[in-house]
């Protein structure tokens, strides 16, 4: 018999879940729209892993930002996210990144498309209401900032296999 690869050796259930970070803005907790917003991820089958509600400070926010330094928008960026409480959020699943990307919408909401997050609650880049990690190694680095790793929880959801092929 040929030796087993190692992807032929792991479990189905094995196959690893991707992990993204997720921001409500200041904007999306003033309006009055946290619940709607997290409805979207947790209806489209993504899972929380972990959730808080805080206010960020400066320093947070360049590190969490500091991609973005330099830019013409940077400084009113750190003033918009450190405006008022945030909620921070893990979810995970199957390509996690992307489907929360593909569900908050482009980042000038007037060019998202409708259904999603941006295209049917925003109407400037600024108050875009909702952040999401762009990579696997970016959530990585952005869950850290957030979140120790005994606050990220995790559990079996009982109907994962209605969601998940594996
Ligand atoms: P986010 O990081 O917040 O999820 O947004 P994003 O990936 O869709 O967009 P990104 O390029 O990372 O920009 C971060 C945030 O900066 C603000 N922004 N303003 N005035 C401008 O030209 C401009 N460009 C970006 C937005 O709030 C954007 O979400
Ligand atoms: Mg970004």
């Amino acid at each position: 018999m040929l030796p087993l690869s190692l992807s032929e050796t792991l479990l189905p259930l094995e196959r690893p879940m991707e992990r993204t970070l997720i921001l409500v803005k200041p904007d999306g907790i003033q309006r009055g729209l946290a619940g709607e917003i997290i409805a979207r991820f947790e209806k489209r089958g993504l899972k929380l892993v972990a959730m808080k509600l805080l206010q960020m400070s400066d320093d947070l926010a360049m590190r969490h930002y500091g991609e973005h330094e330099g830019k013409p928008f940077y400084e009113t960026l750190v003033a918009y996210i450190t405006s008022g409480p945030i909620i921070a959020m893990v979810w995970e699943g199957n390509e996690a990144v992307a489907a929360a990307r593909a569900t908050i919408g482009l980042t000038k909401p007037v060019d998202a498309t409708p259904g999603t997050i941006r295209g049917d609650f925003g109407m400037e880049i600024g108050r875009n209401l909702v952040h999401g990690s762009d990579s696997d190694k970016g959530a990585e680095k952005e869950i850290a900032l957030f979140f120790a790793p005994e606050e990220v929880v995790d559990w079996n959801r009982d109907n994962d296999r209605w969601i998940s092929e594996a």
